[in-house]
């Protein structure tokens, strides 16, 4: 048995989905179960638990052998990771595939604090015994782009601080891939870290005339400066704690931290991942 946790979030429904195609037996620990039975479908078992109640946790994990662990970015993220490598070590679980934040970004000094507790959650698992991969990926297309194609559509303008740098942007669906490459190869993909990234790193001229043709009209792209970010963020963004990882990691962003290209996505899955091109071809 699988147990995914995460599993109603964005990579994580993703997960679930994949490992249902493959019939391979499947549990999703979750908040809110109904919401999480309506969304997993009937051939997903669906167990109740929260990782702030660790509690509610050896039940979802009973008979379980391998776990995706996916938790979302907040002040509780490292607490929670902790009490499911807990429960995962008390159940006798063999292998656990977790999602780190980016390579660039996960660091016990790193500048944003998701950062700090993803690298404190990989030496908990780590030192846990228990066989584990670790994937680490980059900024996910769907969240660092999809929010600015409303407005390049309506303004005709592309607006993302990233200066002259580059980022290799990935494709959340290519995520979910390795992630059930990793459950599914439990031997080769032991007490491995992969760095996820897609085929490429875009600057904001390259994304400029892909968006263009996305949106179907001309796009300028626009590196705001930090000063009018920092503005934005902070009237969009009400918690302190997203607030500050929003603005390291956009840091990192524009300093070109995030714009290495891995071969991990292609030499553990055999495809390499989807390029922002194809990406944005499903979106015009
Ligand atoms: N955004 C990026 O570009 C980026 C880049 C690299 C890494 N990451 C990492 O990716 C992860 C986020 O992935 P995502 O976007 O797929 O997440 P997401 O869509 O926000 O999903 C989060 C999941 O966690 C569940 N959850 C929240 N609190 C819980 C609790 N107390 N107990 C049990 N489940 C709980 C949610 O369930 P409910 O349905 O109950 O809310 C949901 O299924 C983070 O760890 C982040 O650091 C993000």
């Amino acid at each position: 048995m699988i147990l995914v946790i995460g599993g109603t979030g964005r990579i994580g429904s993703r997960v679930v989905q994949q490992l249902a195609d493959l019939r391979l037996p499947v549990r999703v620990l979750a908040r809110r179960p109904e919401a999480a039975r309506a969304l997993a479908g009937p051939t997903v078992e669906v167990a109740a638990g929260d990782l702030d109640q660790p509690g509610s946790l050896p039940a979802a994990f009973a008979g379980v052998s391998s776990v995706f662990l996916l938790t979302t970015q907040s002040p509780r993220q490292e607490a929670q990771e902790r009490a499911a490598i807990a429960a995962a070590r008390a159940a006798g679980v063999s292998h656990v595939v977790k999602v780190s934040a980016g390579d660039a970004a996960t660091a016990p000094n790193s500048p944003t604090p998701v950062g700090r507790a993803h690298a404190a959650a990989e030496a908990a698992l780590k030192a846990s015994g228990l066989s584990w991969t670790i994937l680490r990926p980059s900024a996910f297309m769907q969240v660092a782009l999809e929010p600015l194609l409303e407005g390049a559509r309506d303004s005709g303008r592309l607006l993302l601080p990233l200066g002259a740098a580059k980022v290799a942007f990935i494709d959340v669906d290519d995520i979910a891939r390795a992630a059930v490459w990793a459950l599914t190869h439990p031997a080769p993909a032991s007490d491995r870290t992969l760095v996820l990234t897609g085929p490429e790193a875009l600057g904001l001229q390259e994304l400029a005339p892909l968006v263009s043709r996305a949106v179907g009209r001309p796009v300028k792209a626009v590196s705001p400066p930090m000063l009018l970010v920092r503005m934005i963020i902070g009237r969009r963004i009400a918690d302190p704690f997203l607030r500050r990882h929003q603005l390291a990691l956009l840091g990192l962003m524009r300093a070109g931290r995030l714009a290495a290209v891995s071969p991990d996505l292609a030499l553990t899955t055999g495809q390499a991942g989807r390029s922002v091109a194809d990406w944005l071809a499903d979106r015009s």
